[in-house]
């Protein structure tokens, strides 16, 4: 479906995009993506899948980093042009009914967490979200973030915003004061959600993660995102990308 882009803005590797797509805004849930096909000279043959960041009336955000050439080409996108989106797709967030949730999201990460976020919200959710990222650059939709009401931490490797370290040192700290009723979701790079997976083993908190593996169809049809969990091999983008963290074999990569 052709998408009008009603805002785009740019900052340093980031570009953020409002699109109006009424159809993928009623249908969306937190954690599902977009497959976004990108046009001009020399684009890439398959599509790029985008977490959907939020949706509001008739409106979907993406939130796109540059690293490569689609993403690059993407980003030259400005206000009035359109883009084909492909979506909602994929299997999203559930939280399985907890009342205490802790959002952890590194660098675009946050993008799926900010509709996770306003979603819990409103269903009267506490909700605790830990940033982070390598600089203060990194921290993206802060603002945002504590506009749904959740208690926003910030870390950030090089300490030039909130705590210096790693998300998940901040995230052990919450731990170590859970109740019954924590439950935890992660989206990010896979060596955050892989510490992530280990800390909610070690203080038996379920726990949802968001994989960002490479993706050529988005579709479910060529395999080449499979992951295994929960004992079997399954598609990314059609078995999730939203999956049960304890179940994830985190030393078994299929997709380098
Ligand atoms: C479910 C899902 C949700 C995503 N959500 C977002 C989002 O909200 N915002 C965002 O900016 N990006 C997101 N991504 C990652 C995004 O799809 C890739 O960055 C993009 O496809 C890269 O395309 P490219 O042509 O620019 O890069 P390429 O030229 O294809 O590759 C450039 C570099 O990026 C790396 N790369 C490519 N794809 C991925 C990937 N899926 N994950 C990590 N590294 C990759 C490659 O290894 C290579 O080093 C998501 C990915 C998935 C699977
Ligand atoms: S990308 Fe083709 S099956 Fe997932």
């Amino acid at each position: 479906m052709k998408a009008r882009i009603v805002q785009a803005d740019h900052f340093r590797s980031y570009h953020h995009f409002v699109l109006k797509a009424p159809r993928l805004a009623r249908q969306a849930k937190p954690g599902q993506f977009v497959e976004v096909k990108i046009e001009g000279e020399q684009a890439p043959f398959w599509r790029r899948p985008f977490a959907i960041c939020r949706v509001h009336g008739q409106y979907c955000e993406l939130l796109v980093k540059t690293v490569g050439r689609g993403t690059g080409l993407l980003a030259q996108k400005t206000a009035g042009e359109e883009v084909d989106v492909l979506g909602p797709l994929g299997r999203g967030f559930s939280c399985q009914g907890k009342s205490s949730v802790i959002l952890v999201g590194g660098g675009f990460g946050v993008a799926p967490l900010l509709f996770l976020a306003e979603v819990l919200r409103r269903k009267g959710r506490q909700v605790k979200v830990l940033m982070g990222g390598g600089c203060r650059d990194d921290l993206l939709l802060r603002r945002e973030m504590k506009q749904t009401g959740a208690t926003v931490v910030c870390t950030t490797e090089d300490g030039s915003a909130g705590a210096k370290g790693l998300v998940t040192k901040a995230l052990e700290q919450c731990l170590r004061k859970k109740s019954a009723q924590t439950f935890i979701a992660a989206a990010g790079p896979r060596p955050m959600l892989q510490a992530v997976a280990r800390l909610a083993k070690a203080y038996h908190v379920p726990a949802e993660v968001s994989l960002e593996e490479m993706m050529a169809c988005g579709l479910g049809v060529c395999n080449g995102c499979v992951v295994k969990a929960a004992g079997r091999y399954q598609r990314v983008c059609k078995d999730g990308p939203v999956f049960d963290a304890h179940t994830v074999a985190w030393e078994e990569r299929t997709n380098p």
